[in-house]
């Protein structure tokens, strides 16, 4: 292991491709996908990584069809809950990133529960986005700055009431 690889990003993708090859339903690569962004979680943990950040569902996700939007989010709700036991068991800390004002209240739930029953873990960070843009990042951390007195020191000079 090279010692200087402590933080891996992984992209779903391919889930549909993975399925159509094998002529079954786009909900199936879905599912496969998870199952192997999990083994990846469980091996990068395993090699000694510090974190991995796993870009589950993007903000332009939500475009596709209501189905498939539905079906991806009971594999995330089943993901931060049932599927959680190996993660949790090999001292994997999950971190949910991105908006929660537009998930549902079980995918809320499942994500807080997840982030409480994992948060002592100490081996790897495995930080998940979900409804994640950057471009919404970006946008956000520039609009909270707008609103700050930053001066050319980068100290923030904002009078605080
Ligand atoms: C890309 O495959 C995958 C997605 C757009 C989303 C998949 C997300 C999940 C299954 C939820 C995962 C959640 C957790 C918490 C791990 P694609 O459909 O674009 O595949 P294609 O490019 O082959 O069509």
């Amino acid at each position: 292991m090279n010692e200087a690889l402590r933080h891996i990003g992984m992209i779903m993708d391919g889930n549909g491709r993975w399925a159509k090859q094998r002529d079954q339903p786009r909900t199936s690569g879905h599912r496969a996908g998870v199952d192997a962004a999990r083994e990846v979680a469980l091996h990068a943990n395993a090699l000694g990584l510090r974190a991995m950040t796993l870009y589950a569902f993007s903000s332009d996700n939500w475009r596709r069809p209501p189905l498939e939007v539905n079906g991806i989010f009971g594999l995330v709700d089943q993901f931060f809950d049932n599927d959680l036991e190996p993660l949790d068991r090999a001292g994997i800390r999950l971190n949910i990133v991105g908006r929660r004002d537009r998930l549902r209240r079980t995918t809320l739930r499942a994500i807080e529960r997840c982030e409480e029953r994992t948060r002592d873990n100490d081996r790897m960070l495995l930080r998940v986005a979900v409804d994640y843009s950057a471009r919404d990042a970006i946008v956000l951390a520039a609009i909270e700055l707008a609103g700050r007195n930053i001066d050319r020191d980068g100290f923030d000079r904002t009078l605080k009431a």
